[in-house]
């Protein structure tokens, strides 16, 4: 099956309403919820944010108790994607008062979802590394395209794909069995997991995020990301979902160059997702680099 057969399928509208499917994801849900859990400071930060009068002193003294992801958490708060090339905190507690309530949700939970696959090899290796980029990505595509929904998109990029990771943990689908080369492109996953699960990666993520409790819009965004443009275009969240879909392109080509730079940028900008977001060529080749940078630095981060 070559990109265009395998792309024409995966981009078909799916019931997940059939029986099959709900039955098959529910179960897969279930046996997610049991096999990993979100670390408790996790649960003890977000209960503190519950109350709009949190004291941040209070929530960097809760991540403080568990000091691996104290430590982790500070260097997604001094990467490029948060500060901004500010001068690096070297106190928690300083760096999740300039952050705030909304970055600093980000910053743990990406922590905590990245920490959930310690030691992965081979393709969900490939997957995990995906997932940390493109959360650098998206943010800086969300900045610079759709400001209005910066918040999360850190989240929506790092945790697309997550789904795929359950399904290689749990072993419930043996990615191996497709062409390795195949497996390189943004959609290539799509029609093994629908003609084998009966629903795809992105509508298993958008539902165990859910369940997770992971805050709007990330499980809505998630969950579409590998339907078309024309079934999401009128959603609050679309230009993200694009976002999305598109950084899942940029950080697959810093990572496979399948195909030459200035092709993928034209069929960047003419795509749908493209033009829904005003993608334009000047602005991808000004940013290539940086892409490579916020990939680079993000793989550092999450190591
Ligand atoms: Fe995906």
């Amino acid at each position: 099956m070559d990109y265009e057969q395998s792309l024409a399928l995966a981009l078909q509208p799916l019931d997940i309403s059939e029986e099959a499917a709900s039955t098959s994801i529910a179960s897969k849900i279930a046996e997610v919820d049991g096999l990993f859990t979100f670390p408790a400071v996790a649960a003890a930060v977000t209960e503190l944010f519950e109350d709009d009068n949190y004291d941040m002193k209070k929530v960097a003294a809760v991540i403080n108790r568990d000091p691996a992801m104290a430590s982790k958490i500070l260097r997604v708060a001094n990467s490029a994607a948060f500060s901004r090339g500010d001068s690096s905190d070297i106190s928690l507690e300083k760096a999740v008062i300039k952050l705030g309530r909304s970055n600093v949700t980000e910053a743990l939970y990406s922590v905590a979802t990245m920490g959930l696959f310690p030691n992965v090899s081979g393709y969900a290796l490939d997957v995990r590394d995906h997932s940390a980029s493109c959360g650098a990505i998206c943010r800086q595509l969300a900045s610079d395209l759709d400001p209005e929904h910066i918040e999360g998109a850190f989240l929506c990029g790092l945790m697309h794909d997550i789904g795929k990771l359950l399904l290689i943990a749990s072993k419930e689908l043996i990615y191996f069995n497709a062409e390795s080369s195949v497996l390189s492109l943004p959609e290539s996953s799509i029609p093994l997991e629908r003609l084998e699960l009966g629903y795809d990666h992105g509508v298993l993520t958008g539902q165990v995020l859910w369940k997770w409790n992971i805050p709007s819009p990330v499980p809505q965004v998630v969950a579409l990301h590998h339907l078309p443009v024309s079934s999401f275009k009128d959603s609050e969240f679309a230009k993200l979902i694009s976002i999305v879909r598109v950084a899942s392109v940029i950080d697959r080509q810093l990572m496979y160059s399948f195909t030459g730079l200035s092709d993928l940028i034209s069929k960047l900008v003419k795509s749908d997702d493209g033009k829904l977001i005003s993608l334009d060529e000047s602005y991808l080749e000004e940013h290539w680099t940086k892409f490579l940078e916020l990939r680079t630095e993000a793989l550092m981060v999450f190591k």
